[in-house]
């Protein structure tokens, strides 16, 4: 298994490009399936989660062509099984369920595992599609959905913990070619749930309302084949901001949406940061002695449960006292120790973490346990004095692009060792 190795204190500055959305790209590339003509998506980016996405069309039959960021599916005659071999790897592989039930009328998926960020249960999109006439069958670890038809209803998918993301992927994959009007309440409004809708209505689907909590979707006989730019991603543009913030001289990330990182550029802000906008540029500076900072995570477009680890990571070193409340996954803490290994003063009390800042981290050999973690402990490290070594560093290669390669382009002193 690779580690990263960082020698901490360099500061960052210059300008980095950011890649296409992984939580975009997943449920488009799901959405394929609903057609049996050519899709071609650019921007996919290089991850093992989408290429965990690929092997699993190709397992269920489709033709799966990828030259650089852009890929090619067609899913001309698909069987509706996705097995535990190819499923277990990515809980996301849950969304080809939606886009199955659709098309063939029955869908057969193993159940995904929870992981170390707490349960991730799929009772909601469950619920969806029995709304839409389809039966559900749970057995032998697998999720069994069937329907003689789907018929359109009304659908609310709201929470204990508030919308969910991919449950409203899948049950807005499953509607679009069920009888009749669909209406989902409690929608959830992500910019990678709107990048879906808008791939889905190039195919010919008729959906509105996406960005809003309210999808009124109109069923249609078939969708056609389409060609999409996944939109840039949102977390990866907030990974670096904060990665400028916590040591950088000045770092600007391009190919980024205002609107879709607003809630991080506040944070920063508050902060104490100074942020610049360009056309579709955001450069971070220091600009004096940092603050610290009350924030909670909520639904967008509010502060991202998936930039909690990194905002932590920053506050450990921003003298006084922080607070971070997970309102979306209560135990996403696994980060949290291994910070304080590296210094940081940090007491968790339920879902709230109380960050008394320190002046400085230690290097020192650290475990990665999942995707944001491993981002925050390499941002802890480009501070940290002296040698980080982050292990497992396979949880960085399922959402981060050449994470510690465009690092190093902006001065980090990074390097990837292969084992
Ligand atoms: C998506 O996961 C993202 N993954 C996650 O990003 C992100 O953290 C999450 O949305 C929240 O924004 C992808 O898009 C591939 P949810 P998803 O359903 O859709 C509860 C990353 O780091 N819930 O919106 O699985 C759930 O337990 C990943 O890139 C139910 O109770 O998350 C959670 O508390 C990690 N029942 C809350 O809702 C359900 O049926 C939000 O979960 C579904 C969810």
């Amino acid at each position: 298994m690779d580690k990263i190795l960082i020698h901490g204190g360099r500061p960052l500055s210059g300008s980095i490009k950011i890649s296409g959305s992984k939580n975009s790209a997943l449920p488009i590339l799901a959405a394929t399936l609903l057609t049996r003509e050519p899709c071609i998506l650019h921007r996919v980016p290089d991850l093992s989660d989408t290429h965990y996405m690929l092997q699993i069309l190709t397992h269920l039959g489709a033709q799966v062509e990828r030259a650089s960021g852009t890929v090619t599916v067609t899913s001309d005659t698909i069987e509706s099984i996705a097995p535990y071999d190819v499923v277990r790897k990515m809980r996301a592989s849950v969304c080809v369920l939606g886009p199955l039930l659709g098309r063939c009328k029955e869908a057969t998926v193993s159940m995904p595992g929870g992981c170390v960020i707490g349960d991730r249960p799929i009772d909601l999109h469950l619920k969806g599609f029995e709304a839409l006439g389809a039966a559900v069958r749970v057995e032998n670890g697998n999720v069994k959905v069937f329907a003689p038809k789907l018929v359109g209803a009304v659908i609310s998918l709201t929470g204990k913990f508030g919308p969910t993301v991919l449950g409203t992927d899948n049950v807005m994959m499953a509607a679009v070619l069920a009888d009749g009007i669909t209406v989902i309440e409690g929608a959830a409004t992500e910019p990678e749930v709107v990048d879906l809708a808008d791939f889905l209505n190039k195919m010919g689907a008729k959906i509105e309302g996406a960005g809003t909590r309210r999808l009124i979707i109109e069923g249609v006989k078939e969708l056609h084949g389409a060609e999409h730019d996944i939109i840039p991603d949102r977390i990866e543009a907030g990974t670096f901001l904060v990665a400028g913030a916590i040591c950088g001289q000045g770092v600007t990330v391009k190919r980024v949406v205002r609107d879709h990182v607003s809630s991080v550029t506040d944070a920063l802000i508050a902060c104490g940061y100074q942020i610049q906008w360009g056309e579709n540029s955001i450069t971070v500076s220091p600009n004096g002695a940092a603050k610290p900072l009350e924030i909670a995570t909520e639904p967008y477009p509010g502060f991202p449960t998936d930039m909690q680890a990194q905002m932590c990571a920053l506050l450990s070193t921003t003298d006084g006292i922080s607070v971070i409340t997970e309102n979306i996954f209560p135990q996403r803490y696994m980060h949290v120790a291994e910070l304080k290994r590296m210094g940081a003063h940090v007491q968790l009390e339920g879902a709230t973490a109380v960050i008394q800042g320190v002046e400085r981290l230690f290097g020192a050999p650290v475990m990665a346990s999942d995707l944001r973690a491993s981002a925050a402990l390499v941002l802890a490290g480009l501070k940290a004095e002296g040698r980080t070594e982050v292990s497992r560093v396979y949880h960085i290669d399922r959402g981060y692009e050449h994470l510690d390669e465009k690092l190093s382009e902006l001065g980090a002193h990074i390097e990837r060792l292969k084992e």
